[in-house]
């Protein structure tokens, strides 16, 4: 269990008028306190640069709970107990000012509190200001008794690799690694926690997770929204940076690393390590042939007609920003030698599905007549992320009657007709985390390097060499044919959960 009720804590979000913040950030905090999960003594102290009353900042938070939360809209008594914890502060992050004045509200709470509290700062602001804001809380000393004080990054780490070592060199500077905590919100997820325990607290899995019974794997995140008002920011960014350098990346290793020794969270950080550093590099000739890049022009979503990427708000009218990415990926290690690792992300793609499929090996010999044989599949275990909260195992089997005729079925187990209890969000597990201290869904400063380092030949080339052909797939399809060819090439195709996830 997890403990912490007795540590009195400082929540401190910089960029707190911002969407995360009302969003995700006050969501999670406010369930949290719902379930009991906060300490009896803390705080949440918003800065940002807009002016605001502390009953102002509570207005706005509150929206955005009654939005966003999942525990629905807010009961009156216990907003007005929560709420009587939430203070605001305006502030320059490039000046010293906002910096002292925390710094007393801190002194203040933990003369009140009569216990030196812990203090978390949470960056929720834009990459350009984690440099300039991590290094004023040190220079502010609100980085002083080193225990006692976290900070928290968010996505993207970095630019490229070189920016993210500037960043993380920035961070060690001022920080212990121990105070670190890079946000990758997948690790949050329900189901991508389970994946740990699926293949780690289960015996019968292990003998089978590798190259001789597993022919390939699939990570397939798709998206059926577009960048939603979003443009700025992913105009700078694309579907690699976004997605594929974080996520995608962190979830292949979920799914590839070595049995950890322990649950210690170094120890997971280094198995995941181990994966990033065995990744075959590209080879010019392997860029050419194994990763592909799409930008979705108008379409078609559900009946409504959408706009192309060119055309969305902060979007270039020539821009060369990639919204479709499909990679293969081979881990050169004993466990991995020759299995293909497929991965796909895209916006404005058929269907929002997040999955990873394992395909098993064919039988080594058919004992059955071939007319036994309806519709023949190898075994799958399909691992879907969300919206389908599930892991199904696919198998084949006797079709009921007298003849011996052979069908596919799926054992599945769901979370929803599993467990009646709520499933918390991804920020809830993580913001909890950064409470008592613990580390395990965070990404250590190694592994975003490591995951740059694999990818920047990608990004290079993409940089370098502006695509000819973009747009290049409509909204509301599956994405480039090029993706499609890609994995065709090699017998295989995208595997997708019928909606509903019903088969
Ligand atoms: C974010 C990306 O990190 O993840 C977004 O910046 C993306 O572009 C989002 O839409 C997807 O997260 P989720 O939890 O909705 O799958």
């Amino acid at each position: 269990m997890k403990e912490i009720k007795t540590q009195p804590t400082v929540f401190i979000i910089y960029g707190a008028t911002g969407d995360l913040c009302w969003r995700k950030l006050a969501p999670a905090l406010y369930n949290l306190f719902l379930d009991d999960w906060m300490p009896e003594k803390f705080s949440i102290i918003g800065t940002g640069r807009t002016p605001l009353s502390n009953e102002e900042f509570r207005i706005k938070l509150m929206e955005g709970i009654n939005k966003f939360s999942r525990s629905g809209k807010v009961i009156e008594t216990q907003w007005n107990l929560f709420a009587s914890h939430v203070f605001y502060s305006a502030g320059d992050s490039y000046k010293p000012e906002g910096y002292i004045e925390i710094c007393s509200m801190v002194q203040a709470f933990e003369k009140e509190w009569n216990e030196k509290p812990y203090v978390i700062h949470y960056l929720a602001v834009a990459p350009s200001l984690f440099p300039v804001i991590a290094k004023n809380i040190a220079a502010n000393k609100l980085n002083e008794n080193e225990g006692h004080c976290r900070i928290v990054i968010e996505k993207p780490f970095g630019h490229d690799l070189e920016s993210a070592k500037a960043l993380n060199k920035l961070l060690n500077e001022n920080y212990r690694e121990e105070q670190i905590y890079r946000i990758d919100h997948y690790l949050g997820k329900e189901t991508v926690q389970n994946i740990l325990a699926f293949r780690f607290a289960n015996s019968i899995l292990e003998p089978l997770w590798n190259r001789n019974y597993i022919e390939h794997i699939q990570i397939s995140v798709t998206e059926k929204l577009g960048v939603e008002g979003r443009g700025g920011y992913y105009e700078g960014s694309g579907a690699l940076r976004d997605m594929v350098q974080n996520h995608i990346l962190q979830l292949l290793c979920l799914i590839a690393m070595e049995p950890p020794a322990s649950f210690k969270a170094s120890e997971i950080h280094s198995r995941k390590l181990d994966v990033l550093n065995a990744m075959r590099r590209f080879t010019s000739e392997e860029l050419r042939s194994t990763v592909v890049r799409g930008q979705y022009g108008s379409g078609w979503i559900k009946g409504q007609e959408v706009p192309g990427y060119r055309e969305e708000e902060g979007v270039a009218t020539r821009s060369n920003t990639e919204t479709f990415t499909a990679i293969k990926f081979f881990i050169d290690n004993w466990r991995w030698q020759g299995v293909p690792v497929y991965i796909r992300t895209g916006k404005r793609l058929t269907e929002s599905s997040s999955l990873i499929c394992i395909q098993f090996r064919d039988l080594p010999h058919f004992v059955f007549p071939q007319e036994a044989i309806d519709s023949w599949q190898q075994n799958r275990l399909i691992i879907s992320i969300q919206p389908e909260m599930s892991i199904r195992l696919q198998l084949q089997g006797k079709r009921p009657g007298l003849d011996m005729l052979l069908n596919n079925m799926e054992m599945v187990f769901d979370y929803t007709t599993t467990y009646a209890s709520y499933t918390p969000e991804a920020y809830e597990t993580l913001l909890l985390d950064t409470m008592t201290g613990d580390q395990t869904l965070f990404m250590r400063g190694d592994q975003v390097e490591a995951a740059w380092d694999l990818l920047m030949p990608v990004v290079n080339l993409w940089t370098n060499k502006p695509s000819l052909n973009f747009p290049n797939y409509s909204a509301g399809s599956w994405g480039p044919e090029l993706a499609e060819a890609m994995i065709a090439g090699d017998g295989f195709h995208w595997f997708s959960l019928p909606v509903n996830g019903k088969k």
